[in-house]
Parts: C-alpha cells; structure tokens; sequence
C-alpha cells in the first residue's frame, strides 16, 4: 500500500500544504470567465475539482492517475450536484488535446511525477492566453541523498526542487509567471478533519497497511517537517515557447 492508496481509502480530501484554505487564497487571486476549460491534475479525491466547478461555473476535467481517486472525485461531484469530467491518467502524457484549457491546476502533484515531463504536458494542453496554478512543497534547505531516498518510499516523491529549483523548472518549461505565496510548512494552518466520510472506506481505519502509512507519515514530518516549505505559482505560458 502506497501514500496515495491509503489517501483515497481514507477519503481526505486537499492533501497539499494549507490544504482548504490555500486553495481559497489562489482562487480569489485568478479570475475564471463562466463556462472556462479547467484541468485539475492529480486531482485526488475531488475537492478543489468541485470547487472549481462550483466557485466559476467552470468546464471542468479533473485527471488522476490512480483510479479510485478518479472514482471518488465522479461520487463527489455528484453529490455536490456539479459535473466533473473524470479521466483516468498521467500527467507525464495527458491524454487530452493541445491547446484545450483556460486553466490547469496541480495541487501537490509535480514532485510525484518527473517534473520536467509533467510540465513539458501542461504547456502542451493548455491555451497560450491560458494560466497555471501550482501548490508545490519545496525544501527549504540543502538534504541530503539519505533524504530523498526516504521521501521516495514513503511518499513515492521523484523529487522535491527548492524555490530556485522550480523557478527554474517552469521557466525552462516556458511559463513566466509570480509567486502568490510561500513559506514553511510551520506557518500554515493544519486542518486534522480534511476526510470526506462518504468517499472513505469504512474498513480503511482499521487495516494495518493503511495504518501503516499513516504512522510512517506522521513519524517523518515530526522529525523533517521544519524542512519543507510551500510555494504557490501563477504562471502563463510564455510567448512564442
Ligand atoms: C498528495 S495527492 C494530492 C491530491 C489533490 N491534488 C489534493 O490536493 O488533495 C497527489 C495526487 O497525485 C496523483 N498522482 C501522482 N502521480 C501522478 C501522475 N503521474 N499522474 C496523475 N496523477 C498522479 C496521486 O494519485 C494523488 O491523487
């Protein structure tokens, strides 16, 4: 059992730092014209996906590669009473059209992929008048290789840039764009009741695997979490890139 299997099982919902109330900040900082082509990458188990739907009345597509996360963003816009186009795949190789959206968001998604590739797809199918939201965690300083082998097996993160680092990234990816805000990890809100109890598995709770995860999890970021930080980017791609 992964990270990502125990989140959908758990039903938790806004799994990126500052969770709910981040995702609020940046929706208020963009402007969305009703009826706008919006991709949510790595969309998890729906929230924001809902939210946009519901905050711009927007078109929305929200992509995952695992499929029980696809499935439960499909139970929960249908509760909510908003349509979600749910599709199952990678973001390193979207099966979607070039040029297709007004606006892409990843919400802790990039360091699970290889990052250059994922954004190398993000210029690809979104619209050159489009936009671009990431919520991304960062390292605040240097780590060693130790490191990095650890928060691969335990989170199954490829990697995870400084601030530099994924400035750098985007802008070689050809996007320009700001920073809406960053910082550590410390400075932000915890939320402990982000699960949706009708997307979780009742049994989920009491299954070692799950548990688990959960404790490895909670172990690591009690004694590395005053190395991570956030940062969230709004970015257009480039002229001519
Ligand atoms: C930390 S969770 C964040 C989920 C959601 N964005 C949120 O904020 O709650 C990362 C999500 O990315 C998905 N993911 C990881 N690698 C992916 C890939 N290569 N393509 C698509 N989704 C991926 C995982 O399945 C998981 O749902």
């Amino acid at each position: 059992m992964n990270y990502h299997d125990a989140l959908s099982r758990l039903g938790v919902m806004n799994a990126h730092p500052g969770g709910a109330d981040v995702t609020l900040a940046w929706m208020n900082s963009i402007t969305v014209s009703p009826g706008a082509k919006v991709l949510d990458i790595g969309c998890g188990n729906g929230d924001t996906a809902c939210k946009l739907a519901e905050t711009f009345d927007a078109e929305v597509t929200a992509v995952d590669l695992h499929p029980r996360m696809v499935n439960n963003t499909k139970r929960l816009a249908s509760a909510r009473g908003v349509r979600i186009h749910g599709v199952v795949g990678n973001v390193e190789a979207l099966p979607l059209a070039n040029d297709t959206f007004d606006l892409v968001v990843a919400e802790s998604v990039l360091v699970f992929t290889n990052i250059q590739r994922s954004i190398r797809e993000i210029r690809r199918v979104v619209k050159s008048s489009g936009q671009v939201v990431d919520v991304e965690m960062m390292v605040l300083e240097p780590v060693t290789d130790e490191w990095r082998k650890e928060v691969r097996s335990i989170y199954g993160a490829k990697e995870v840039p400084d601030a530099t680092g994924w400035k750098a990234r985007w802008k070689q990816g050809g996007f320009r764009g700001k920073v809406l805000r960053s910082g550590p990890l410390s400075s932000l809100h915890v939320d402990a009741n982000q699960r949706d109890m009708g997307l979780a598995d009742d049994l989920a709770l009491s299954d070692p695997n799950v548990l688990r995860v959960l404790e490895r999890n909670g172990r690591w970021m009690q004694e590395h979490g005053h190395q991570m930080g956030y940062v969230v980017f709004l970015l257009n791609p480039e002229f001519g890139s």
